[in-house]
């Protein structure tokens, strides 16, 4: 793939370091396009030097999408964010962000276009983010034929905020508190088998126009996964059921904080199962047998972090 060019929107974050990982491994030139560039030099280790180019691009400003693009053969969207803040809101960054870089896609006649999703992602749903992300698909779909959609679960391994944070807060707390009764399912996808995914849809042209849901081998409960980590660190905490009520609450009182821990729309997101339907495709359809959170948490979460508290 020597003389294939890539760029990967996002390519500094969590998910978009491994898919850019993944391609300068196959050789593939990689075009790193972001907003800050300078935080992303690191990525120039991944590969001898020319192989990878970094670029500066706001998804919300055409022009700058456009010169991203250009004399690309591929693009990766993976560009994403949890919290608005200011003019970066949903609908700036899933939606039309994600039609800027279509369209612009599209008029440099770049041969194909994954867009990173998520699971549930729907144009007509109460939360703002999930409805972002639904729009974003129809618009991106509209803008580019044959646009490859994966939708990951969510997203684990080495850096992530999900296990992570809670890894953290159960080693400085004495009492973990469970969204309800911590009964909402997750099915927590492994970051190299979504960027594994990458590289396999853009090697198979039989994978233009279709849906992917990535999920890990096993559905858990948020209780079942909390436990996975008090054993990873080693701890013994009381769960401790908090009705979402006082979850809302608390979401809403954090709205004032200039960078909110929790928001609302997070609360709303825990409140729903977030594993694959069944009715689209999935890692297996692309060759890739998922990696489970018992194989990869070990090798990142451990007992003996230097902030553990106790
Ligand atoms: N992580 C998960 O558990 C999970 C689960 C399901 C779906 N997803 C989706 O997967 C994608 C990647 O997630 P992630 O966790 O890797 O996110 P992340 O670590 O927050 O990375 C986001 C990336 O997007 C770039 N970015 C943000 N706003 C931008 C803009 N306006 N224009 C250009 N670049 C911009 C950031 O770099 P700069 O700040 O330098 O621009 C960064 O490289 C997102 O679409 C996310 O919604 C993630």
């Amino acid at each position: 793939m020597a003389s294939k060019r890539v760029t990967v929107f996002g390519g500094s974050g969590f998910l978009g370091r491994q898919i850019v990982k993944c391609l300068a491994a196959e050789g593939t030139n990689v075009r790193v396009a972001v907003r800050h560039p300078e935080r992303a030099s690191l990525l120039k280790g991944f590969a001898r030097d020319s192989q990878i180019e970094l670029v500066r691009a706001d998804v919300w400003d055409e022009s700058t999408v456009a010169r991203a693009v250009k004399n690309c053969t591929s693009v990766i969207n993976t560009v994403g964010h949890y919290v608005e803040k200011g003019s970066s809101t949903f609908d700036a960054v899933h939606g039309q962000g994600a039609l800027h870089v279509a369209r612009q896609a599209r008029q440099a006649a770049v041969e194909r276009l994954i867009h990173i999703s998520g699971l549930g992602a729907d144009p007509t749903s109460d939360s703002p983010y999930v409805r972002a992300r639904g729009i974003g698909e129809v618009l991106v779909k509209e803008a580019f034929d044959g646009v490859t959609i994966l939708r990951p679960s969510v997203i684990f391994g080495p850096d992530d905020s999900f296990f992570n944070t809670l890894a953290g807060i159960a080693r400085r707390t004495p009492v973990l508190p469970l969204f309800g009764m911590g009964r909402t399912n997750l099915q927590p996808v492994f970051v190299g088998d979504v960027a594994e995914a990458c590289v396999s849809v853009l090697a198979d042209p039989s994978t233009e126009g279709k849906v992917y849901e990535l999920g890990g081998p096993r559905v858990y409960t948020y209780k079942a996964l909390l436990r996975l980590v008090l054993r990873q660190v080693d701890r013994r905490r009381v769960l401790v059921p908090l009705p979402f009520f006082l979850w809302d609450t608390l979401a809403a009182l954090m709205a004032f904080l200039p960078d909110p821990p929790l928001t609302r729309d997070q609360v709303k997101l825990m409140k729903r199962d977030n594993v694959v339907e069944g009715t689209t495709l999935t890692l297996e359809d692309l060759g890739i047998g998922p990696i489970s959170v018992e194989e990869i948490l070990p090798t990142y979460i451990n007992p003996n972090h230097r902030n553990s508290a106790s």
